[in-house]
C-alpha cells in the first residue's frame, strides 16, 4: 500500500486544477451525504477525477471516458500493469537524461520515439510508456495529432524532466481500482449512471478565436454541432434525474454579443468564473479569462417528470391528449370554471409538496389548447412557489374529448 496521494500523471490542455474551488462550490449536497457515482465523459488528464478520488469518501465508484484511445490505453496500463509500465519508463528516462549534454542526440532521440509511437505497432504497455514520455518531453505538454492520428508536437526544452514517477504511478494505479475506464463517445456513459450520479463534463472548448484552436486533442473535431449534441445529452440526463456540471470557455469574453452558450443552456444555471489558462503558446496570452460553469441542480428552474411517471402518460389516448411537454409556467392561464375539480386548493398541501418534494408524486399538470389549467392546481402553485420557470404538461383537446364520449353515451342510451 502506498501512502502517496494520486495526482494527474499528464500535462493536458484545459487541465482543471485552477477551477477546483469554483467547481466544489457548485456541487450538490447529495454527494456529501450519500454514496454516489462520479462520471467524467471527457476525462483528459483527470484533474477533477483525482481530486474527487482523494476528497470524496462517499464516492462509491467512478466512470471515466475519453475518445482518445491512446490516452485511454495509458489509464488502463497504469491500472492493470503499473510495474511493466514503470520498467519501460525507467529505461526511457535514463536514456533521455543521459543525453542532457548532447542537444542534437537528445533531439534525435525524441523524434525517434515520436516516430515509434506513431507506428502504433508496439505492445500496449510500450505505447503507454511512449505516450507518457512524449507528454513529459514535448513542447508545453501538448497532445496534438494530424488527420492521420500522427502525433506531431515538437520537442520541448526541459532539463531532465521527470518521466518515471514511481510513487505517483503506483498511487494512481491503486486509485484507479474503483474506476471503470471507457473509450468512446461521451454519450456511452449514460448506461453507467446510478440512482445518485454526478456527471462532470469538460468538453473541448469552443475556441475563443480562430487561431486559438488548441481543442484538437483527438483527430475528430469538436465543432458547434458537437456542442449542441452535448447540450441535448445534458437535457436527456436532466430528464432522467441525473445531476451534471459542465465547464466551457466564455465566448462572451471575446464578443459580448455572442450568446452561444447562454442560448444553448438557457434552461439551466450558468455561472461565470475566473480561470487561468495554462496552455497557450504565447505566454502573454496566459492571462485571466472567464469560464462558464453550468449545472442542472444549483437553482432549479425546471423539475422534469421521472421516466416511470412519464410512461403513464404515453398510454393516454391520442389525439385527445398530447405527450408530456415542457411548458413555461408564466404562460399557463387560470379560470376556475375550466378546472376539472372546482374545490379550493389547500395551502398546506402546497407546502407539503414544496417542503417534502418527492419525484414520485411529480406528475404533469393538464392544460387545454388555450393553455388554461384543467388539472394540477396544487402542483402549479408549488411550481410557482419553487420559482420554476417550466413545468411538464399534457395538453388535453377538450373538444375532441367530449365529442366521441357524447357519441358513445348516445349509443348506450339508444
Ligand atoms: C478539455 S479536454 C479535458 C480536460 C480534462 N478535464 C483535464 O483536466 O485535463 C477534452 C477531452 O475530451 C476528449 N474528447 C473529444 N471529443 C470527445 C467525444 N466525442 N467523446 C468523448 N471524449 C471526447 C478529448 O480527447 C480530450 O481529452
Amino acid at each position: 500500500m502506498t501512502e502517496k496521494i494520486a495526482k494527474p500523471f499528464l500535462k493536458w490542455a484545459g487541465g482543471k486544477t485552477q477551477l477546483i474551488t469554483e467547481i466544489e462550490r457548485a456541487f450538490p449536497d447529495s454527494i456529501y451525504n450519500n454514496e454516489f457515482t462520479f462520471i467524467e465523459p471527457f476525462v483528459g488528464s483527470g484533474a477533477i477525477l483525482f481530486w474527487m478520488l482523494n476528497n470524496f469518501p462517499k464516492m462509491e465508484k467512478a466512470v471515466i471516458n475519453d475518445i482518445n484511445a491512446d490516452l485511454v490505453n495509458v489509464y488502463k496500463t497504469i491500472a492493470f500493469k503499473p510495474k511493466e509500465l514503470l520498467s519501460i519508463l525507467e529505461v526511457l528516462q535514463n536514456e533521455f537524461h543521459s543525453l542532457e549534454q548532447k542537444p542534437e542526440e537528445k533531439k534525435e532521440y525524441y523524434y525517434e520515439k515520436r516516430e515509434l509511437y506513431n507506428t502504433r505497432n508496439d505492445e500496449l504497455s510500450v505505447q503507454a510508456a511512449l505516450f507518457i514520455f512524449l507528454n513529459r518531453t514535448c513542447f508545453n505538454g501538448l497532445y496534438r495529432v494530424n488527420k492521420n492520428n500522427g502525433y506531431n508536437v515538437p520537442m520541448g526544452s526541459y532539463n531532465k524532466p521527470m518521466i518515471c514517477d514511481f510513487d505517483n504511478i503506483f498511487a494512481v494505479s491503486e486509485a484507479l481500482q474503483k474506476v471503470e475506464i471507457l473509450c468512446g463517445d461521451f454519450e456511452k456513459t449514460l448506461e453507467f449512471a446510478s440512482n445518485n450520479s454526478l456527471f462532470y463534463f469538460d468538453p473541448p472548448y469552443k475556441p475563443l478565436s480562430d487561431t486559438s484552436s488548441f481543442n484538437s486533442y483527438a483527430k475528430d473535431d469538436f465543432n458547434d454541432l458537437e456542442q449542441i449534441r452535448l447540450r441535448d445529452f445534458c437535457k436527456t440526463l436532466d430528464s432522467k434525474g441525473h445531476k451534471w456540471i459542465l465547464s466551457n470557455s466564455d465566448v462572451k469574453g471575446k464578443n459580448p454579443n455572442d450568446n452561444f452558450f447562454d442560448d444553448l443552456y438557457s434552461d439551466f444555471t450558468i455561472q461565470r468564473v475566473k480561470a487561468k489558462r495554462s496552455i497557450n503558446a504565447n505566454p502573454e496570452k496566459r492571462g485571466e479569462l472567464n469560464e462558464l460553469l453550468i449545472d442542472n441542480f444549483s437553482s432549479k428552474i425546471y423539475i422534469p417528470t421521472q421516466e416511470g411517471n412519464r410512461k403513464m402518460f404515453t398510454n393516454f389516448e391520442k389525439p385527445f391528449w398530447t405527450l408530456v411537454e415542457k411548458f413555461p409556467v408564466e404562460l399557463i392561464n387560470f379560470d376556475s370554471s375550466r378546472l376539472s375539480f372546482r374545490n379550493p386548493i389547500s395551502s398546506s398541501e402546497v407546502d407539503r409538496i414544496v417542503e417534502n418534494f418527492d419525484f414520485d408524486f411529480w406528475i404533469p399538470i393538464t392544460i387545454d389548447k388555450e393553455n388554461f389549467l384543467i388539472d394540477g392546481q396544487h402542483r402549479l402553485e408549488a411550481a410557482k412557489r419553487m420559482n420554476l420557470k417550466y413545468i411538464d404538461v399534457v395538453i388535453q383537446d377538450t373538444e375532441l374529448l367530449t365529442e366521441p364520449k357524447s357519441k358513445k353515451r348516445k349509443k348506450v342510451l339508444l
